[in-house]
């Protein structure tokens, strides 16, 4: 049985003070997924199509005016809708932790990281200050920070954010929790960090079998890291798949579309033109019918208007009519997956 079962979860947003239904943010719109024991599944697409939303869904901590609905929300077995606030916040840390992309967000300025680290255990567990600070200086350990028991003397402020982003992670596993989300985490940090931290979060996650959803708008590093990937686009789930297999046979257009416009080690020239996908992101407010890609698509037909099949074919689900699993498949070489 999948760690994370989640139907058909949606986010609402009222838009102004006395909004109708056709003032309603439909952010969210009617999304199925799961995830493994152990599994890296990313979550990929462009600004605005609700990706942190879902996110701040799945632990409960939407923002006030934001509603969650959905038919299903299990993580191990532990119905996640009926969850009262107090055993939430018992879960959050302890079965499921979130990364989220500014790590000054998630530390308090004025606590050591000691005290920040020790805290997530203390909360959960029934150990004294000690233990967990002893647990803290390990994980920091872990996750590649050298003088840990100095380190735990220090304050934000005092690191780099590349340091401070490895306090979040070795926070996040503080409890060994079954499941990080990650919600763009190397994106405030610079490229060379940025692939530190990308490796640090895949190592960790093979080394204790970790099922991690990792949010990102940016294909190519889905690549360098995924099991498996959702592809979003306005609020919807539009392609999932096995990672090479949706690498070499993308099936949905917009999918096709991100994909030719990011450079591919061994399949893009040197000097050949990036694609770009023209037009721009539909509203998300009101009810959306049909195909929300159609208006972008080259291959849209009257039908995109009406109804949008899910077509499944092992493990690779495409909602499009044209989702055809016999197309030729592109072939990466290896090194894209080093
Ligand atoms: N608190 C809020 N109130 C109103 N609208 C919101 C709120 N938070 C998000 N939205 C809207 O909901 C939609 C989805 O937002 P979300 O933050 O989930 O996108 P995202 O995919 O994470 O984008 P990005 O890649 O920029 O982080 C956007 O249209 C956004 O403007
Ligand atoms: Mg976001």
């Amino acid at each position: 049985m999948a760690l994370l079962h989640v139907e058909n979860l949606r986010v609402d947003i009222p838009m102004g003070n006395s909004p109708t239904p056709d003032d309603m943010l439909h952010a969210v719109r009617g999304l199925d997924f799961e995830v493994e024991r152990g599994e890296m599944l990313c979550i990929v697409g462009e600004s605005g199509c609700g990706k942190s939303l879902t996110s701040l869904a799945l632990i409960d901590l939407l923002p006030r005016q934001a509603k969650r609905t959905a038919s299903r929300l299990t993580l191990d077995g532990i119905d996640m809708l009926s969850q009262s606030e107090r055993r939430m916040c018992d879960l959050r840390g302890n079965r499921l932790a979130m990364i989220f992309q500014e790590p000054m967000t998630s530390l308090n300025p004025a606590y050591s990281i000691g005290d920040q680290l020790s805290e997530v255990l203390t909360q959960h567990r029934k150990v004294s200050r000690k233990e967990a600070l002893a647990r803290a200086a390990q994980m920091l350990e872990k996750v590649g920070i050298s003088n840990a028991t100095e380190r735990l003397r220090q304050y934000p402020h005092q690191l780099s954010g590349g340091l401070r982003q490895r306090v979040i992670i070795a926070m996040a596993l503080m409890c060994e929790p079954d499941l990080i989300i990650a919600d763009e985490p190397t994106t405030a940090l610079d490229v060379t960090i940025q692939a530190q931290i990308l490796r640090l979060i895949r190592d960790i996650q093979k080394e204790l079998g970790l099922a991690v959803i990792f949010i990102t708008h940016d294909l190519g590093l889905v690549a360098r890291i995924a099991d498996r990937v959702a592809v979003m686009y306005a609020g919807e789930i539009v392609e999932t798949a096995p990672a090479l297999q949706l690498f070499e046979s993308p099936q949905h257009p917009y999918t096709r579309g991100l994909l030719a416009s990011i450079p591919i080690p061994g399949r893009t020239r040197p000097g050949e033109a990036l694609g770009s996908i023209p037009g721009l992101v539909p509203s998300l407010v009101g009810e959306q019918q049909g195909c929300a890609f159609r208006n972008r698509c080259s291959q849209a037909i009257p039908a995109c208007a009406q109804h949008v099949p899910e077509v499944e074919q092992g493990g690779h689900r495409t909602r499009c009519l044209f989702a055809a699993p016999d197309r030729a498949p592109i072939r990466l070489p290896e090194s894209v997956r080093s």
